[in-house]
């Protein structure tokens, strides 16, 4: 059963059925993870570059590594050392790239809405590895996968994302993914990092950290993305530390044994303190784990649907 679009540019109006194919085929190479020689034949003979034009650390190394287990050929373009810096354009980059006979194309880029540019400007399928301020899909779908994997679904559950939402690709995917699949999802942070269209989106709004932990099941903790300006939104990072800062003093004080993701990089002792960033109740590296899996099952679905 294909996927309804040749191309992951977000989750926003992703069918259910999508995002639970996607999951489902997850759980199988999940598997292949496990096994002593860590790869299938499924993409053998299909080429996928990965475009970035942003740093990264998980999505590049994952998308590189999920490539790899499925035994596509993989290329690696980085912005600096590339034409790009001699002026060259993204569509006429893009369509030398692809004359060169890929396949599909990984792209991460800091305006949002390059990748769905890209589905104009050539053949290829495109995959949205985090475009600007906008979506960062296969984030969501990990997220979504590590927290059905721990507590075994995501129907019913409430979900609170919490942190610098204005600034957040991964939160607007989780939002969209998470709705999608029954999750009732909240928004927890400082207001001037809340967007003041986030209630149209069926999303509540907590202002208290406190309240969040003791309402929720999950907690996806975000990164403060102060390359993004982020330090402007707050007066001091101590206080946003008091206010919104995740500590074990916070977790014990509310009884909760909830669950907390983050998608990575961690600023440690301001999102999280450094011992829950390492304690019982994260799940933090088997997200990343996790990510590959999907990614997986992303790159199989659609590189075998055209
Ligand atoms: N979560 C995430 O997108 O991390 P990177 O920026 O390291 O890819």
């Amino acid at each position: 059963m294909p996927l309804s679009s040749r191309h992951l540019l977000g989750l926003q109006g992703v069918p259910g059925e999508d995002i639970q194919l996607i999951l489902d085929t997850a759980t199988t190479f999940r598997e292949v993870l496990e096994r002593p020689i860590k790869k299938v034949p499924t993409l053998q003979g299909k080429t996928v570059v990965n475009l970035f034009f942003e740093s990264s650390t998980r999505t590049r190394i994952s998308f590189e590594l999920a490539e790899k287990r499925l035994s596509a050929d993989s290329i690696n373009f980085s912005a600096s050392g590339s034409s790009v810096s001699k002026g060259e354009t993204l569509k006429d980059t893009m369509r030398n790239i692809e004359a060169m006979k890929v396949d599909m194309v990984v792209v991460r880029h800091s305006a949002a809405g390059t990748p769905l540019f890209l589905t104009k400007v050539c053949n290829s399928n495109i995959i949205n590895a985090g475009d600007g301020i906008h979506e960062h899909p296969t984030q969501a779908l990990l997220d979504m996968y590590s927290i059905r994997e721990k507590l075994g679904k995501i129907s019913g559950l409430k979900v609170c994302i919490v942190g610098d939402i204005s600034h957040s690709r991964v939160a607007l995917s989780n939002i969209y993914g998470l709705k999608t699949m029954g999750a009732k999802v909240s928004i927890c942070g400082p207001s001037t990092m809340i967007p003041k269209y986030i209630e149209e989106l069926g999303v509540d709004v907590i202002y208290n950290i406190d309240e969040a932990i003791q309402e929720n099941d999950v907690l996806n903790v975000l990164r403060i993305q102060l390359e993004r300006k982020a330090r402007e939104y707050f007066p001091s990072i101590r206080e946003y530390v008091k206010y919104f800062g995740i500590d074990d003093e916070r977790l014990e004080k509310n009884g909760k044994d909830i669950l907390i993701l983050h998608p990575g990089p961690i600023n440690r002792g301001v999102e999280l303190s450094a011992s829950v960033a390492d304690g019982r109740n994260q799940i933090i590296l088997n997200q990343v784990t996790n990510g590959v899996a999907v990614r997986m099952a992303v790159l199989y679905l659609l590189g075998t649907s055209n």
